[in-house]
C-alpha cells in the first residue's frame, strides 16, 4: 500500500471510532469515505447509513450495512466525508468524485461532519485543485459562459472546463455534468461561493464552507486532528 493510502485508511479507521450503535451516520465519497466505511462494517455496531453516491451504497450494502435514503431518519448525527482540499478553518473543496451535490445535502443534513484525507489535502489557501461545479445538462454550455462572468466578478479570470471521460461528459448520480473550475487562488471563498449559486443553471459547487466540525487527517506521523 502507498503511503498516500495508508494515510487514507489511518483518518477512515479514526473516524470509525467515533460512531456509536443507535447512529445514522451519513457515508462519503471517494476512496478515503471507502477506508471509512470499511472500518465502520468491520465494528458490526447497530447504525443506519446514509449514503452520498450510489457507489458507496453499492459499497455499504455489500458489507451489510444498513442504508437508509436522506430524509427517511431521523437527523443524521455523524458524516464522514473525504476532501479534495482542506483549507483555512476547515473550508474545503470537494467533488472531485462528481458526489457533491449529494455530499452536501446529507452534510447539511448533518449534526456533526467529519472530514477525512491525507496530509497532501491540508492547504494554506483553496484553488490548486479545480473546483467542481455541477450543472444541469439542458443548456450547459450557455451556462458555462454564465460562469466565466460569474469567476470573473471574482476576480478569477477562467473558464471552466466540461468533466469527460472516454470521449463523453461525466454525469453525476442525478443526471448533471460537472464543469471544473481551475482557480488558482481562491481568495474570498464565500464571494465565490454566493456567485457561483446564483447563476440559474447551477445546481451546486464544491465549496464546503462552514460545514466540517472536525477533520481528522493521516500524516507520516499519524493522524492529526483540526478543528
Ligand atoms: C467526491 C469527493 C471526495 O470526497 C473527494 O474527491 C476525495 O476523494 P478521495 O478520498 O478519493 O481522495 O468529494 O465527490
Amino acid at each position: 500500500m502507498s503511503d498516500v493510502d495508508a494515510q487514507k485508511r489511518a483518518s477512515g479507521e479514526a473516524a470509525a471510532e467515533l460512531a456509536e450503535s443507535g447512529m445514522v451516520v451519513g457515508l462519503g465519497t471517494g476512496s478515503t469515505a471507502a477506508w471509512f466505511v470499511k472500518a465502520l462494517a468491520a465494528r458490526k455496531l447497530d447504525v443506519t447509513c446514509v449514503c452520498t453516491s450510489v457507489a458507496t451504497a453499492d459499497l455499504a450494502a455489500g458489507l451489510g450495512l444498513r442504508i437508509a435514503e436522506l430524509g427517511e431518519t431521523r437527523e443524521i448525527d455523524l458524516t464522514v466525508d473525504g476532501a479534495d482540499e482542506i483549507g483555512p478553518g476547515l473550508s474545503l473543496i470537494k467533488g472531485g468524485g462528481a458526489a457533491l451535490l449529494r455530499e452536501k445535502l446529507v452534510w447539511e443534513a448533518s449534526k456533526r461532519c467529519v472530514v477525512i484525507a491525507d496530509a497532501a489535502k491540508q492547504v494554506p489557501l483553496l484553488g490548486k485543485f479545480p473546483l467542481p461545479i455541477e450543472v444541469v445538462a439542458f443548456g450547459h454550455k450557455t451556462t458555462q459562459l454564465r460562469l466565466c462572468d460569474a469567476l470573473a466578478e471574482c476576480d478569477i479570470g477562467v473558464a471552466p472546463r466540461l468533466r469527460m471521460k472516454d470521449g463523453a461528459p461525466v454525469l453525476t448520480d442525478g443526471g448533471n455534468v460537472i464543469y471544473d473550475a481551475a482557480c488558482g487562488r481562491i481568495e474570498d471563498p464565500a464571494a465565490l461561493a454566493a456567485a457561483l449559486k446564483s447563476v440559474t443553471g447551477v445546481v451546486d459547487h464544491g465549496l464546503f464552507l462552514d460545514l466540517a466540525d472536525l477533520a481528522l487527517v493521516g500524516t507520516v506521523d499519524g493522524v492529526i486532528r483540526l478543528e
